[in-house]
């Protein structure tokens, strides 16, 4: 597998009124070829900022790389000159956000707005930019493309106008598309279509996925491995089946747990308690120690380290350690870890739920 962009001991701190925001506080993850990889996470995880840190979209003013590097093509994009970045955004790498009326200019026509990268990027003549545009516009299912593409942002629906953002996003066929976010501000049946198209779209074009979402529900339908981000951190990385069906952290424990469907006998829907550490001042130990009754006495001590679950799956959690106290896992995750070979709920039923 090829890797494409590779995150190495990332560390970013914001310089603020109040003092340093110690955002991302050592993120390590490689995306390969062609796959589609998830960040999940509460609000304030850090996902935004570590997707922001790839293309380089923080204030340069209040933000600072302090350690790590992000390798894309050999080249350490936090070392970067703006000018060299500026040929990569949009072209190599491209992004689409959760609010599309934000990313459209309303006073620029669509068309003009799904040309601009092409003609900013690539040399070839406004007919043929032209072509493409409206055949972009197409395929993200704009029907009556050839006549649409003159007409302005507020005469699309929110939905349509997601789609006009990601087309413009893959005007120059990126190696590399992120997704902050992209359903989020959208009713849940245009998400379901919106998520649809962006899986038509990895199966049409080569590009390489970051995908990040607050909803693990939409993760199963679209991502190859998910990472699962806390307090600025990945606490724990895996395939998609992974990650569902032999989790490893209890904070991933927590969110599946609070996913709407996932035992349809519970009447309430679970919460995790607590809210997420204010990273002015980052706890010392597993930040999500204080949240979580599985939490041990070095969970305040002392950061865990990742530990191998398998060749694709880490998990950065005490309870994986040789002398930790064998916990279990909430009722319902067991009973999904019960039919998930290599679970060690496994051997018990022979793969039988
Ligand atoms: N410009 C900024 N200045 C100071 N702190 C920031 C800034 N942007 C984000 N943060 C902080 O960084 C942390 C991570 O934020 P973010 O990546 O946006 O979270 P997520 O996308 O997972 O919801 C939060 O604690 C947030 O308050
Ligand atoms: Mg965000």
């Amino acid at each position: 597998m090829t890797k494409i962009l590779q995150v190495k001991d990332l560390e970013l701190s914001f310089h603020t009124f109040a003092g340093e925001v110690k955002a991302i506080r050592g993120v390590n993850f490689d995306l390969n070829k062609g796959e589609t990889l998830a960040i999940v996470g509460e609000s304030g995880s850090g996902k935004s900022v570590t997707t922001k840190s790839i293309m380089r979209l923080l204030p340069e003013s209040s933000s600072e790389f302090k350690n790590g590097e992000i390798l894309f093509n050999g080249k350490d994009l936090t070392k970067l000159p703006e000018q060299e970045m500026q040929k990569i955004r949009g072209k190599d790498i491209s992004m689409i956000f959760q609010d599309p009326m934000t990313s459209l200019n309303p006073t620029m026509t669509i068309g003009k707005q799904v040309m601009e990268p092409i003609l900013k990027h690539q040399k070839v003549s406004k007919a043929k930019a032209r072509k493409v545009a409206i055949e972009l516009l197409a395929m993200v299912g704009i029907p009556n493309a050839e006549n649409r593409y003159k007409m302005y942002p507020h005469q699309f629906s929110g939905g349509q106008r997601q789609r006009i953002v990601i087309a413009t996003a893959l005007a120059c066929n990126p190696q590399i598309l992120i997704a902050d976010e992209p359903t989020t501000a959208l009713d849940v049946t245009i998400q379901a279509q919106i998520l649809e198209l962006m899986k038509d779209i990895q199966k049409k074009i080569d590009t390489s996925i970051i995908f990040i979402t607050h909803d693990l529900g939409v993760v199963a339908n679209v991502a190859d491995r998910v990472a699962v981000m806390y307090g600025g951190k990945i606490v724990e990385i895996g395939t998609v089946d992974e990650i569902f069906y032999n989790p490893q952290h209890p904070y991933t424990w927590g969110l599946l747990s609070s996913m709407p469907s996932m035992d349809v006998n519970e009447e309430k829907l679970y919460a995790i308690p607590g809210t997420p550490p204010d990273l002015l001042f980052p706890p010392k130990g597993d930040a999500f120690a204080l949240r979580s009754e599985y939490a041990l006495q070095i969970d305040m001590e002392e950061p865990p380290p990742f530990f191998q679950v398998s060749e694709t799956h880490y998990a950065a959690t005490w309870l994986l350690h040789p002398q930790a106290p064998q916990v279990e896992p909430p009722a319902a995750i067991i009973e999904r870890m019960r039919t998930f070979p290599g679970s060690r709920y496994y051997e018990a039923t022979g793969g039988r739920a």
